[in-house]
């Protein structure tokens, strides 16, 4: 019992907060049009509160997509040896 219990609170814990990913932040457009070209990765990361999901990874480019707070909005960020280059935002609010 005392197991079945505990089993259920770690599902019902696991339904509530999906998988860990403690880093993950939703980007706004106010922050998005902040963004300024030849920033860091480290200095956006900041600006934004956290990492992104790297979606391509070359050894020149990086490509960071930030999810907005809307359904299917999103921020692809990418970097050329490090620094902002080009930005594209869809459904940001
Ligand atoms: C970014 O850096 C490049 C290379 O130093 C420079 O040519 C360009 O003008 C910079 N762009 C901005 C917006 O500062």
């Amino acid at each position: 019992m005392q197991l079945y219990l505990s089993l259920l609170l770690m599902v019902a814990i696991a339904a509530t907060h999906g998988a860990p990913c403690l880093t993950k932040v939703s980007i706004t457009i106010d922050k998005y049009n902040a963004l300024k070209f030849n920033w860091s990765i480290a200095h956006v990361e900041k600006a934004l509160g956290g990492s992104g999901t790297r979606t391509s990874e070359s050894a020149q480019e990086i490509t960071i997509q930030y999810d907005g707070i809307a359904t299917g909005s999103y921020a692809t960020l990418t970097f050329l040896n490090g620094l902002l280059y080009t930005k594209a935002q869809i459904g940001l609010c």
